[in-house]
C-alpha cells in the first residue's frame, strides 16, 4: 500500500470548520490535500491563512450540486496532480425551518448539495479507485440524519440518505480495496452550528451528555483514522461522534 504522501485526499467544502480542521490534520498526516471549494475570493484568504501556518493545500472550484462541474473539477486534479485516492463528501449546507412552511427551494437546496453532491462526486473517483485496488470515501453525515431534528426535514433526509449510499456502495466495491463509511457529527462548534439562535443552541447543549460541543479537530482525527490503513476492515459503517447526544 502507497504512505500516505504518495496518497491524494479531496476535501469537499473544505473551507467550513469541519473541512478546515481535517485538510489540516490531513496535511500533517502527509497526504497530498486537495480542498474543494465554491467561492473563489473566500478560498484564496483561506489558502493564505493555512499556507502561512504550514499546511500547503491545493483549492480547485467545483460546485458539488452540478454533476458536469465535480466530473471537471475531478479531471483537472487527475490531470495536475493524480487521481483521488480519498474522498470526503463534507460538503453541506443548511435551510431550517418547520416543514409545514418549507419551500420546494428549500427542500432542492439541501437535497442537491448534501446528497446529490455525493453522486456527483464519488461517480468520478470511483473507477480510477478500483482500477488502483485502494481508494476511501468518506461521508459526513450528522446525529440529524440518524435521529431527525425539528426545523431540519431536509437535512435529515439527506443525510440519512449519505449512509444508505455507503452501505449499498461498501458493499459493491469491498473486494476492490475500498472502503465506504459514513461519520455522523453531533453538534460541533462550527459556524454552522453556531448559527442556530442561542437560546435554541443551549437547550441542544443541555441535551449533551458531555455538556458541550464537539471540536472541529475530533472530527477530524476521525477521518484521518478512517482514511489509514489502520481502518481496512470498517467498511459499510456509521461512525457517531455526538458527545451521547444520540445512542443506540
Ligand atoms: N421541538 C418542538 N417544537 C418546537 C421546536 C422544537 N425543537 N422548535 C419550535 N417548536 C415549536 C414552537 O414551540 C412553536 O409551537 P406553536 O406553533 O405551537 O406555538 C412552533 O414550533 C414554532 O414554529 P416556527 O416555525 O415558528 O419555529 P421557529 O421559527 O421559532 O423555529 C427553527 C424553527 C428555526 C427550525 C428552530 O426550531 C431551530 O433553529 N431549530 C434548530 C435546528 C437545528 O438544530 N439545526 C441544526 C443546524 S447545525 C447542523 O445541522 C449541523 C449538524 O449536523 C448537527
Amino acid at each position: 500500500m502507497a504512505a500516505p504522501d504518495k496518497r491524494i485526499v479531496l476535501v469537499t467544502g473544505a473551507t467550513g470548520g469541519l473541512g478546515t480542521a481535517m485538510c489540516r490534520k490531513l496535511h500533517d498526516d502527509g497526504y497530498i490535500v486537495v480542498a474543494n471549494y465554491r467561492s473563489e475570493e473566500k478560498a484564496k484568504k483561506w489558502q493564505e491563512k493555512l499556507h502561512n501556518e504550514g499546511h500547503d493545500i491545493k483549492i480547485y472550484y467545483g460546485d458539488v450540486a452540478d454533476y458536469d462541474s465535480c466530473g471537471q473539477m475531478i479531471e483537472k486534479i487527475t490531470n495536475d496532480i493524480g487521481h483521488v485516492d480519498v474522498l470526503v463528501n463534507n460538503a453541506g449546507i443548511t435551510k431550517d425551518g418547520a416543514f409545514r412552511k418549507m419551500t420546494y427551494e428549500n427542500w432542492r437546496a439541501v437535497l442537491s448539495t448534501n446528497l446529490d453532491s455525493v453522486f456527483n462526486c464519488t461517480r468520478h473517483v470511483i473507477n480510477p479507485m478500483i482500477d488502483a485496488g485502494f481508494g476511501r470515501i468518506i461521508n459526513i453525515s450528522s446525529v440529524n440524519g440518524q435521529r431527525g431534528q425539528f426545523g431540519q426535514a431536509n437535512y435529515s433526509a439527506a443525510k440519512a440518505g449519505m449512509h444508505g449510499f455507503t452501505k449499498t456502495l461498501a458493499m459493491e466495491v469491498a473486494n476492490k480495496g475500498i472502503t465506504v463509511n459514513t461519520i455522523s457529527p453531533g453538534y460541533i462548534g462550527t459556524d454552522m452550528v453556531m448559527a442556530v439562535k442561542e437560546e435554541i443552541r443551549n437547550q441542544i447543549i443541555a441535551q449533551i451528555p458531555l455538556g458541550r460541543l464537539g471540536g472541529t479537530e475530533e472530527v477530524a482525527y476521525l477521518v484521518s483514522f478512517l482514511a489509514s490503513e489502520h481502518a481496512n476492515f470498517i467498511t459499510g459503517a456509521n461512525l457517531s461522534i455526538n458527545g451521547g447526544q444520540h445512542v443506540y
